[in-house]
C-alpha cells in the first residue's frame, strides 16, 4: 500500500511499549521482547523501562531534531512533486468499487514552502498506459482541493479495470510531473450482474472448470456466509479473515473481490469453499466468477446446485465458543481439480437469501495483523500449560505440535489469571474461548489457526499436549480489521506514552468489520455509545474513512420508518430505540467523517435519513426535554442524571442537523433547527440548572457536558464551571468520576477554560480512578471500569470506550487543530499546551490532505517547536513565551522576530504577532523549525 509511513514524532521515543502499531502485515514474526508489558516483573519493569526509555529520550533529544526529516528524495525535484498516495473512495488501487461516481483522493508534495495546488488534471482510462482519457479527461480543473473530487466523466461499466493519474498546478501555475497510475476495479454494479443462486453447504464447497485458454483477467465476487475461505487449485485466495464484514444481513450482505488471475490456468481449474456460521449462525454462498482469457473468450462460473458440498474437518465453530477441528477430517486435494470426491460429497442445494442488497465490502477487510510470541509458558498443574503474550489482543492463537493421531490438544483463552497461575475466564460470562485442535498424527509437524472464531486474551492454556510444550508451541495471531495506522503521538512523561499505548491496543482489537465493545465475553456487540466516544480518537489514529463509511450505512439499514435507530449496530443486543447517547453515533460520526475527510458527499446522502432520527427524537420530548435514558454516563463513578444526558445529545444532534442542512444549503431547515436547539438550551438550563446550589448538580459530568456543548449561557457558566473545578480539584484531588460520556468531554472542557494543567494531572495519576491505576494493575488494554474487578461481574479488560480522551493528546499535548472555518485538516491551529513538567509532546497525523505535525520542547528560557504543514494547508502557530522577556524567534537559525517586529522574511512564513502569552505566526505549507528565547 502506498501509505507514506514517514514519523515525525521522536524515533523510539517511547521504548518501553510500541504505541504504533506495527506494518500491517501478517508475515512478520516478531518476539514481543522488551515491547510489551510482562516482560521483567511488574514492579521491576517499570522502573527499570522508565529508566531506559528516559535516557533514550534524553540522548534522542539531544541528537536529533524534534521532526525526523522526510524519506531523502531520490532525485531532487524543483516544485511540485507528482501527486501521491492515490485513492478511490478512500481506498488503494480498490476492487469492487460500486458507486456509480467514485471519488478521487491525492496528496501533493512541494519543494518550497508555502505552496497550494491552484489546479489539477486528472485522466481515467482503461488502458494503463494511455496518457488521454478514455473514460474521463477533467482537463485543467482550477481549485485547491485534492481529496473528494468526484469522477465526472463517461459511465463506467461493471467488473472492469480503470486506470487513472493526476497531476496538480502550483501557485506559480506550475505543472507538477503526472502521478504513477493508479487503478480501480469496479464490482458488480447491477443486480443482474449475480447470475448464481444462494447454496447451502455442509462445511466444504467446491466446483471444477475448464479454462480453454490462459486467463487474462479474473475476477471473484464472494459473500459467503456466515463467515468463508475462499480457494483456488489448493491455495486460499486473499488475505482476509472472518470475512465478509457484519451487517444486517437482511438488509444488506457484503461480497469481496479479488483479483484471481493469477491462480487461475489453462485446463483444469477448482474452486473450493469453506463456510463458518459467524454472526449469520448458518452456511451460505453467493459467488460469481469472471474468466477473461487471452483469446477473449469469457467464462463464468457460479454458485449454483452443481456444486457438491461435504463436511469438513471443522466439527464446531462459534464465534463465542471456538473452534473445533479435527484434522483426521481434512481431504487433502478437496480445493483442486482431479478431487476423487467420495461418499461424503453431493450436491448443494438452494437455501433461502438471507433477503438483503449485496454491496461492494468498501472497507479495509478484517486480516492476521501480526504474530506474537508468548514472553512465559507456566505450569501451574500437571498437564496445564500456561502462555502469556504479555499483550491483551483479539484474534487466535496458531498451534504447532506432532504426536498421535487423534489428540485432542484444547486450547482455552483469558485476559485474566489467579494467582496460582491458572487462567481465569470468569469475566467472559458464557463464552466459552475453547478451541479443540484433533491430530492428524503424520509425523509432521501439525500447524494450526482456528478460521471462524476469535477470541480477546492475553494468556492461552494448553492442555492435552502430548509431551511438554515449548515456548514458541504457540504464538498470538492479533486479528482485526487492517485499517492503517494515521497517527503517532509520543510525551516525555511516559505514563503519557503508556496511556496510548492501551487507547491503540483498546481501539485496534476492537474493530472488526464494526467497531465493538469488546473482543472476549458473550458480547462484541456494536454497541453504538462505545463506537460514538470513541470515533475522534479512532479517527487521528487509524485511517478510518473508508470503515466508518461502512458502518454508517449499516446504522441506516437499522433505521425504523419512525426515524428511530438501535442501541447495537448491527441490532442484536439492547433497545429500539436506542438510549440518545447511543443513537447519537449516527449523527455524530456522520458529521466527524465530515470534519475528518471532507465527506459532504456523505452528508448530502444521510441528510434525510438523520433529520428523520432527530425528528423522532423531538417525538419523545416533553417540552424540549428528552427524558428517556437506559446507560446515561455508563459506567461512572458519580452518576448524572440521564435525562440531561439525553438532552444534551438532543440539543447536540439538532445543533450538528443545523450545520449540516447549512452546509447543504437547505436554509429553511438549518433556521428551523436552529430555532429548535435554542428551544432545547432553554429547557435544559430551565430544567437543570439548580440556582440553589447555582450548579448543574453534584457531578463532573453534569456540569462538564453543558459547559462543553455551550449549553450553559453566561448566567450559569461562570457557577457551573465553579462546581467542577471544585469537584475534580478539591473534591476528588483530580481523578475523574465520569463515565463514558462525561469523560469524552471533559479535558476538552478544561483546556478551552485554560486548564490544561488539571487534565494533566488527572492523566498523570496513577491512583483509583484513572488510567495509571489501570496500568499499574497491569492492564495492556483499556478496561471497561475504573475499578479493578476480575470475577464474573461486568468487568471487560479491553473495552476501548474510555479511550476517548486520545483525541486531546494530539488536540491539546501536540495541539493540531482543525481551524473552525476548515475542515480535513485543510487550515491548522497548532496551539501545543505546555502544561507543568511535560517537557516535550509531538504528534502527527496522516491526515487526508497529507502529514500534519508538531513537536514541541521548552527549558532552559527556550521553546522550540517544529511543525508540518500540508501543501495548500495554512496553520495559525501558537508558541506559548511564558514569563520570558526580550523575546527573539528564529526559524532553522534564522532570526525572523525580535524587538516586537518581523526581522526576515522567509517563504511560508506569512505574519508573526505577539498575543495573549503567545508569538502566533501564520504559515503556509511546508515544515518550519522554531525555537524562541528570552531573558
Ligand atoms: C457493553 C457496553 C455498552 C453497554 C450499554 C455493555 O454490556 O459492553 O460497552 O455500551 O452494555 O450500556
Amino acid at each position: 500500500m502506498n501509505y507514506s509511513a514517514t514519523t515525525v514524532s521522536l524515533p523510539g521515543f517511547s521504548s518501553r511499549l510500541s504505541s504504533r502499531p506495527s506494518a500491517h502485515s501478517n508475515l512478520s514474526l516478531r518476539q514481543n521482547g522488551s515491547k510489551a508489558p510482562g516482560f521483567f516483573s511488574k514492579a521491576l519493569r517499570s522502573v527499570a523501562i522508565s529508566t531506559i526509555s528516559a535516557v533514550i529520550t534524553l540522548i534522542l533529544f539531544l541528537t536529533t531534531p524534534l521532526l525526523a526529516q522526510p524519506a531523502p528524495q531520490p532525485t531532487p525535484v524543483k516544485g511540485a512533486l507528482p501527486p501521491y498516495d492515490l485513492r478511490v473512495e478512500y481506498l488503494a488501487n480498490p476492487l469492487g468499487v460500486d458507486t456509480a461516481k467514485p471519488r478521487f483522493f491525492w496528496k501533493n508534495r512541494h519543494s518550497e514552502r508555502g505552496q497550494s495546488q491552484t489546479a489539477f488534471e486528472l485522466i481515467v482510462s482503461s488502458s494503463p498506459s494511455a496518457d488521454t482519457g478514455d473514460l474521463w479527461e477533467s482537463g485543467k480543473t482550477n481549485g485547491d482541493s485534492s481529496i473528494q473530487i468526484v469522477y465526472g466523466g463517461k459511465p463506467l461499466a461493471s467488473n472492469r479495470t480503470y486506470y487513472w493519474k493526476v497531476r496538480i498546478y502550483d501557485s506559480e501555475d506550475k505543472a507538477s510531473p503526472w502521478s504513477e497510475v493508479a487503478r480501480f476495479d469496479t464490482g458488480l454494479l447491477v443486480p443482474s450482474d449475480w447470475k448464481g443462486e444462494w447454496i447451502g453447504s455442509d462445511g466444504l464447497l467446491r466446483r471444477e472448470f475448464t479454462l480453454p485458454e490462459e486467463p487474462r483477467r479474473a475476477r471473484a465476487y464472494i459473500a459467503g456466509l456466515g463467515y468463508y475461505e475462499l480457494h483456488l487449485n489448493g491455495r486460499k485466495v486473499g488475505n482476509h479473515v472472518l470475512d465478509p464484514g457484519w451487517t444486517n444481513y437482511k438488509k444488506r450482505v457484503l461480497y469481496a473481490t479479488y483479483d484471481v488471475t493469477r491462480l487461475l490456468r489453462k485446463g483444469k481449474n477448482a474452486i473450493g469453499v469453506m463456510l463458518g456460521q459467524g454472526w449469520y449462525k448458518s452456511r451460505a454462498l453467493m459467488f460469481e466468477l469472471y474468466v477473461e482469457d487471452v483469446s477473449g473468450n469469457v467464462t463464468e462460473i457460479h454458485s449454483d446446485t452443481s456444486w457438491q458440498t461435504a463436511h469438513g474437518p471443522i466439527l464446531e465453530d462459534s464465534i463465542y465458543h471456538g473452534e473445533t477441528y479435527d484434522a483426521r477430517l481434512e481431504q487433502p486435494g478437496w480445493d483442486r481439480p482431479d478431487f476423487a470426491a467420495s461418499a461424503g460429497w453431493h450436491q448443494a442445494s438452494g437455501v433461502e437469501a438471507p433477503g438483503g442488497v449485496l454491496s461492494s465490502q468498501m472497507m479495509p477487510a478484517i486480516q492476521v495483523i501480526d504474530t506474537i510470541l508468548p514472553l512465559t509458558m507456566t505450569n501451574p498443574a500437571p498437564g496445564v500449560y500456561v502462555f502469556d503474550l504479555g499483550q491483551n489482543i483479539s484474534g487466535w492463537a496458531q498451534l504447532r505440535v506432532s504426536g498421535p493421531a487423534g489428540t485432542d490438544i484444547r486450547l482455552r483463552f483469558s485476559e485474566l489469571l489467579y494467582d496460582n497461575g491458572l487462567i481465569n475466564q470468569e469475566n467472559l460470562r458464557s463464552a466459552r474461548a475453547e478451541d479443540h485442535y484433533i491430530l492428524r498424527g503424520d509425523g509432521t509437524t501439525e500447524v494450526w489457526e482456528p478460521r471462524f472464531t476469535y477470541h480477546g486474551f492475553r494468556y492461552i492454556e494448553v492442555t492435552g499436549f502430548p509431551g511438554t510444550p515449548r515456548l514458541d508451541s504457540v504464538r498470538g495471531r492479533v486479528v482485526h480489521t487492517a485499517v492503517s495506522p494515521a497517527g503517532n503521538f509520543s510525551a516525555s512523561t511516559q505514563i503519557l506514552n503508556d496511556i496510548q499505548h492501551l487507547i491503540l491496543w483498546g481501539q485496534k482489537t476492537n474493530l472488526h468489520s464494526i467497531p465493538t465493545d469488546c473482543c472476549q465475553r458473550d458480547e462484541r456487540m456494536g454497541w453504538m455509545g462505545d463506537a460514538q466516544v470513541t470515533a475522534e480518537e479512532a479517527m487521528m489514529n487509524f485511517d478510518m474513512a473508508a470503515f466508518y463509511t461502512n458502518f454508517l450505512r449499516t446504522i441506516r439499514d437499522e433505521q425504523a420508518a419512525d426515524g428511530s435507530i438501535t442501541d447495537t449496530v448491527p441490532h442484536v443486543w439492547g433497545q429500539r430505540p436506542a438510549d440518545p447517547a447511543w443513537g447519537t453515533a449516527y449523527p455524530l460520526i456522520a458529521w466527524y467523517m465530515y470534519q475528518n475527510y471532507g465527506d459532504r458527499r456523505l452528508i448530502e446522502d444521510y441528510y434525510d435519513s438523520l433529520k428523520k432520527y432527530v425528528e423522532f427524537l423531538r417525538s419523545k420530548a416533553e417540552n424540549g426535554l428528552l427524558k428517556y435514558s437506559y446507560y446515561g454516563d455508563w459506567v461512572a463513578i458519580d452518576k448524572c442524571p440521564g435525562s440531561l444526558v439525553s438532552t444534551f445529545y438532543y440539543y447536540y444532534d439538532t445543533k450538528i442537523l443545523t450545520d449540516m442542512a447549512r452546509l447543504i444549503n437547505r436554509a429553511a431547515d438549518a433556521q428551523a433547527y436552529d430555532k429548535l436547539a435554542g428551544d432545547i438550551k432553554t429547557a435544559f438550563n430551565r430544567e437543570f440548572f439548580d440556582p440553589k446550589t447555582r450548579s448543574y448538580g453534584p457531578t463532573q459530568a453534569a456540569n462538564a457536558l453543558p459547559l462543553f456543548i455551550g449549553l450553559a449561557t453566561d448566567k450559569e457558566r461562570g457557577p457551573s464551571w465553579s462546581e467542577l473545578f471544585n469537584d475534580l480539584v478539591y473534591e476528588h484531588n483530580s481523578h475523574l468520576t465520569t463515565g463514558i460520556i462525561g469523560t469524552k468531554y471533559i479535558l476538552d472542557v478544561l483546556t478551552s477554560t485554560g486548564n490544561s494543567d488539571l487534565a494533566y494531572d488527572i492523566l498523570t495519576r496513577t491512583d483509583f480512578p484513572s488510567y495509571g491505576y489501570m496500568i499499574k494493575n497491569g492492564a495492556t488494554t483499556l478496561w471497561e471500569i475504573w475499578q479493578k474487578r476480575e470475577g464474573p461481574s461486568m468487568n471487560s479488560h479491553n473495552h476501548p470506550m474510555l479511550g476517548s480522551i486520545g483525541a486531546w493528546f494530539y488536540r491539546a499535548l501536540a495541539g493540531i487543530n482543525i481551524a473552525p472555518d476548515s475542515v480535513a485538516y485543510k487550515k491548522l491551529v497548532i496551539k501545543p499546551q505546555m502544561v507543568r513538567d511535560l517537557n516535550h509532546a509531538s504528534g502527527s497525523l496522516s491526515t487526508i490532505n497529507g502529514k500534519v505535525g508538531c513537536a514541541w520542547s521548552k527549558g532552559n528560557r527556550q521553546v522550540k517547536l517544529e511543525a508540518v504543514i500540508p501543501v495548500g494547508g495554512e496553520a495559525l502557530i501558537y508558541i506559548p513565551v511564558f514569563k520570558l522577556r526580550n523575546i527573539q524567534l528564529t526559524e532553522d537559525g534564522t532570526l525572523v522576530f525580535a524587538d516586537n517586529e518581523l526581522k526576515t522574511s522567509l517563504p511560508g512564513i506569512k505574519s508573526i504577532e505577539a498575543k495573549g502569552g503567545n508569538l502566533i505566526v501564520r504559515v503556509g505549507s511546508g515544515r518550519y523549525a522554531f525555537k524562541l528565547t528570552g531573558e
